[in-house]
């Protein structure tokens, strides 16, 4: 069966899909998206995800469609008969000839597609850590935007693949780890779990948020400041974050071995709060 996208309004063949060569998004990035997972046909998190993606627009001063994404997002899923997997979303400012400046009459143009991902390997691979290198931080200063704009963090994304590595951590000139490429970063100490703040140098994930409520209910002390690299390498254990990631431990910062290389009790204690989340919200 071929594959079906929601494309401003229409759910065609993606072969067929097409968008204007003056959309901003194209030309510009000028846009913002979300990915969201789908778990047993449900959307986890729905409307955190639609929440983030309303603030992103707002930020940067594009219109929210007049659109039921939830349920654009779910029936996009649908269509492409994904039970597990991702439904990404992405809303541009419009087509406009190209000009840096935009009129204030443009109507976005939103685009949706879906794809199976099996969650089962993720939610189980808890038993052992991955590798992360770092990068130094040259994005932007509204990281906490969905923006599309992701030049950085491919570039980041690619260095780690290139090391042998699952993910880059950002570190900036001051030695704080902001988050990875597409993740965000976490470290665990003597049961103790910290993670950069939520403020405008990192995106506040969603599996981050719904991961520190899930801490605090089962008693796990988390603290939202930001940590070096120098206290990350010492730590008893790390773990990256993300919607396709989900609770992903890390084994290896550079060259460093955290620990025994083996998985701390407590990350793997956190990664099993959220796998029996989704596999609750999937029941
Ligand atoms: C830069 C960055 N940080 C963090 C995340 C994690 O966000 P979420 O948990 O909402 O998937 C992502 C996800 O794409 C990301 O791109």
């Amino acid at each position: 069966m071929g594959k079906t996208a929601y494309v401003n309004g229409q759910f065609v063949d993606m072969q067929a899909a097409q968008v204007n060569i003056e959309d901003r998004g194209y030309q510009f990035a000028d846009g913002a998206y979300e990915v969201c997972t789908v778990a047993n046909g449900r959307l986890l998190d729905g409307d955190p995800h639609v929440r983030r993606l309303h603030r992103s627009l707002a930020e940067l001063k594009i219109p929210a469609p007049d659109l039921d994404i939830r349920e654009l997002l779910l029936e996009t899923a649908q269509r492409n008969q994904v039970d597990w997997g991702i439904v990404y979303i992405q809303v541009t400012r419009g087509v406009a000839p190209r000009n840096h400046a935009f009129p204030d009459t443009l109507t976005p143009a939103v685009v949706i597609t879906s794809r199976p991902l099996d969650y089962q390997p993720v939610l189980a691979g808890a038993s052992q850590g991955k590798k992360v290198i770092t990068t130094p931080e040259i994005r932007w200063r509204r990281c906490d935007i969905k923006s599309i704009s992701l030049l950085p963090n491919i570039l980041a994304k690619q260095q780690a693949r290139e090391a042998g590595a699952f993910e880059a951590w950002f570190v900036t000139d001051e030695g704080e780890v902001t988050e990875g490429s597409s993740t965000n970063a976490w470290i665990s100490n003597a049961g103790t779990v910290v993670t950069h703040p939520a403020s405008h140098a990192i995106l506040n994930g969603i599996v981050r948020q719904t991961l520190i409520e899930l801490m605090e209910n089962a008693g796990i002390r988390v603290e939202q400041r930001p940590f070096t690299l120098e206290e990350a390498k010492w730590a008893d254990g790390a773990f990256v974050t993300s919607t396709t990631a989900c609770v992903t431990p890390v084994s290896h910062i550079d060259d460093t071995t955290l620990g025994d290389g083996s998985v701390d009790t407590t990350v793997q204690h956190i990664a099993s709060l959220y796998r029996d989340y989704i596999y609750a919200a999937a029941e």
